[in-house]
């Protein structure tokens, strides 16, 4: 096999980013969309020159597709997800994995009974600057890990929850700011510094109205090799800033903003390496989506669906497993019952 075949579902906003990437990766071919909504569908497919299906259980069952990727709202990525893995399709679900551990736990395990590749959509892991800082952490080079912060200082508009009913809602949602905006930076966080062993979390809605869930939160953390650190997230934040990941350790560290390194420096980094990495990344583009959810690059989306496609052409895990994209979900229910209590609370395993 040298080219993989996709069928879409959920046909919103992040869908176009996967069609467009899907479309341009040369192992990756799109055989199918589905969607709620006819009209719709029918006018995607049309344009992308692929066959629509009228609901995911009809697309899971053709036998020309080989991926399912899941674009539906948070809290309904189980339901095509379970139907997919049933059909012995492979399945590449957007972020969050889904809304709960109890959901993750019941997708992971449909996944591995029946055989079939899970993959978590997390596009930061695949930007050099992100890539860079974790392998400088994992080879040692900032000595040991001291502290690790994510902030993620955004806006959005009461416009953009009021446009579709699934937002700052519990169930479809999962969260606020943390679950939906937050996430990647708190997956970066956890990939670079490792286990987050207990957090201490406040969380309120303080600048949008009609949500059930947070606009602003903030959290310390202990990580499980002793390292403290901080979670920052606000989508109440006028005008909405770039966000800014930062990792220290007793020998160096680095800061990135929009997935760019702006800082690294170390004891064992020489000045021209500096002076290297600022050169790169003064002119790399990353997108900001400090305050339009759609101005992310497709880079990163691109890079992950060719690296699903290999998984299923070579038969090898995904550069983010399910399992690894269930640990931000961990995170964030361990800061949603800690603000919800008032107590430090364990990260589940
Ligand atoms: N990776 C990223 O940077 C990124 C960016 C934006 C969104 N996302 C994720 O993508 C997913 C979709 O977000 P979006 O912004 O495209 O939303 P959207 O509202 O634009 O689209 C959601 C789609 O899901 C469908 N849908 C909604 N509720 C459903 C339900 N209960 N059952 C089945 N289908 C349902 C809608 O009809 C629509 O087609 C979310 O999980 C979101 O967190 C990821």
């Amino acid at each position: 096999m040298t080219q993989v075949a996709f069928g879409v579902v959920g046909l919103g906003a992040i869908a176009a980013v996967h069609i467009d990437a899907i479309l341009r990766v040369p192992q990756a071919r799109l055989v199918a969309v589905a969607s709620r909504d006819p009209v719709r569908g029918q006018a995607i497919a049309s344009d992308c020159g692929c066959e629509w299906a009228g609901s995911y259980e009809e697309l899971v069952l053709r036998d020309d597709i080989d991926v399912i990727d899941i674009c539906t709202a948070s809290g309904a990525h189980l339901e095509p997800a379970l139907a997919a893995a049933a059909a012995g399709k492979h399945v590449l679900v957007e972020k969050p994995l889904e809304v709960t551990l109890e959901r993750c736990d019941a997708m992971i395990e449909a996944c591995e009974r029946s055989g079939v590749h899970l993959g978590g959509v997390f596009q930061s892991r695949f930007y050099d600057g992100n890539i860079l800082t974790h392998e400088a952490v994992a080879s040692g080079r900032f000595g040991r890990l001291v502290h690790g912060a994510a902030y993620v200082d955004w806006w959005r508009s009461q416009e953009y929850y009021d446009q579709a009913d699934w937002r700052g809602t519990w169930r479809l949602d999962g969260g606020g700011a943390v679950m939906n905006q937050a996430i990647h930076q708190v997956d970066l966080l956890q990939w670079m510094m490792g286990q987050v062993e207990s957090i201490f979390a406040f969380a309120d809605c303080l600048a949008h109205h009609g949500l059930e869930v947070e606009d602003t939160a903030v959290a310390v953390l202990r990580f499980a090799n002793g390292a403290l650190g901080v979670i920052e997230a606000m989508t109440s934040a006028y005008p909405g800033y770039a966000k800014r990941l930062e990792v220290h350790g007793d020998q160096g560290g680095a800061i990135l903003e929009d997935d760019k390194i702006v800082s690294w420096q170390g004891l064992q980094i020489a000045k021209a390496e500096q002076e290297a990495m600022h050169r790169r990344f003064s002119t790399a583009a990353g997108g900001d989506a400090s305050a339009d959810p759609m101005a992310i690059s497709h880079v990163g989306h691109e890079r992950q669906i060719a690296d699903f496609a290999e998984v299923v052409i070579h038969n090898r895990r995904p550069a983010v497993t399910g399992i690894d994209a269930r640990k931000a979900v961990a995170i964030i229910e361990a800061l949603y019952n800690s603000a919800r209590t008032g107590l430090v609370c364990q990260v589940c395993k």
